[in-house]
């Protein structure tokens, strides 16, 4: 099969990550006899630097013109001092919604080789996996108003918005997505408090009478962080809102070991997609050799399997990882003492290998 990619590596450690996915990819091609043709282009403070905007014209006709997008990180010190609107993470937000990506799936899996060193029980962690639907495009990371008041700048709103139909797709995406695994629902709000998740619980249950076979449930957010910690296998399929979803799934990361071997996916209607890491450009080791490329390299396997229905090859991508860790490697974020501790290039090159 023949399959465009626009690459976007963004800043920090998405550039060197990004080299990860792109070597994966090249060699699950030729085993597979696929041919996988990239396109890179800038986004965040790269594509600042370079054009003055997070997201330039050019990066979305290069996405838009692929049958998937590959994307590192954005954003970093430099560019810290921007005002929010021109800043990096601007961009990506920007990209999100010009795509109308509106599923981010991320999903939370107990890798074995890790569960010892973990400091969180065996009898928690092992075999968890749990799929966090994060609805991507509206909420309070897009609300009008957010802006401050006042004669002083004294007073600071953030709107929390969403539309029936913005939720109602998201929640009908999470059911389908039960519906292939284990036929339960989570869906986590705070509707004690928050009327938009009144509207959010009301729209689940209307749903749920077209799947019956699904167990629903409805959580508050600030349960749900405690019970993902407590006892993350009661959780197959979570669905929550932009925020939630957000803060949820970097607490998630934590019963897998790390930030760094966290992948998503952000679907449209269609299927296309976006694949990258949960994580962000982490400037505190960028350019260090340190990066855990395995977030990227699972997001572009990912890719293979909900984008291009490539199943067996992303498979292949999962077990290559998988024998790295059974064998001992660790990047730094990991574990960092110990003859198998190795950097970003040559986590890298043991993958590709296997
Ligand atoms: P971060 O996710 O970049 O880093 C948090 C911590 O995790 C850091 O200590 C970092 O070194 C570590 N870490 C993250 N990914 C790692 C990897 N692959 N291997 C090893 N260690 C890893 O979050 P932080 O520090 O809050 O944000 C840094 C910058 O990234 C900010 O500019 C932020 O806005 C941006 N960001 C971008 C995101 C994206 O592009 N999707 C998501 C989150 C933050
Ligand atoms: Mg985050």
């Amino acid at each position: 099969m023949k399959k465009k990619i626009a690459v976007l590596p963004g800043d920090g450690i998405g550039r060197e990550i990004a080299k990860g996915a792109v070597a994966v990819l090249k060699a699950v091609g030729e085993r597979f006899g696929h041919e996988f043709e990239i396109e890179f282009a800038d986004i965040g403070g790269a594509a600042i630097d370079q054009h003055h905007t997070p997201l330039p014209d050019e990066t979305t006709e290069a996405c838009k013109r692929s049958d998937a997008v590959l994307l590192g990180a954005v954003g970093g010190p430099k560019w810290d001092h921007l005002p929010s609107h021109i800043r990096p993470e601007r961009g990506l937000l920007a990209i999100r919604k010009e795509l109308q990506l509106f599923a981010n799936l991320r999903p939370i899996i107990t890798f074995e080789s890790l569960v010892e060193s973990s400091p969180l029980k065996r009898e928690i962690i092992e075999d968890v996996d749990v799929m966090i639907v994060r609805e991507l495009t509206g909420g309070l990371y897009f609300g009008k108003p957010s802006e401050r008041r006042g004669e002083h700048n004294e007073v600071v709103i953030d709107t929390l918005h969403y539309t029936r139909e913005e939720i109602e797709r998201i929640v009908e995406k999470s059911f389908e997505l039960a519906m292939v695994r284990n036929k339960k629902l989570t869906s986590v709000d705070k509707a004690n408090v928050l009327e938009s998740s009144r509207m959010w619980r009301e729209i689940v249950q209307e749903k749920a009478k077209n799947y019956p076979e699904v167990q629903v449930e409805h959580m508050y957010v600030d349960a749900a962080a405690m019970k993902l910690i407590h006892q993350p296998k009661d959780f197959d399929v979570m669905v929550t809102e932009n925020l939630f979803g957000d803060i949820l799934s970097d607490e998630a990361s934590m019963i897998t070991g790390s930030l760094g071997l966290l992948p998503s996916a952000s679907l449209r209607a269609d299927g296309f997609g976006l694949f990258e890491p949960v994580h962000g450009s982490a400037p505190d080791i960028a350019g260090q050799d340190k990066a855990n490329p395995m977030a990227m390299i699972l997001s572009a396997a990912m890719m293979l399997k909900y984008s291009f229905n490539m199943h067996k090859e992303a498979e292949a991508i999962e077990q290559a990882i998988n024998e790295v860790l059974n064998a001992g490697y660790r990047t730094p974020d990991i574990q960092n003492t110990g003859t198998h501790v190795v950097g970003t290039t040559k986590m890298i090159d043991l993958v590709v290998h296997r």
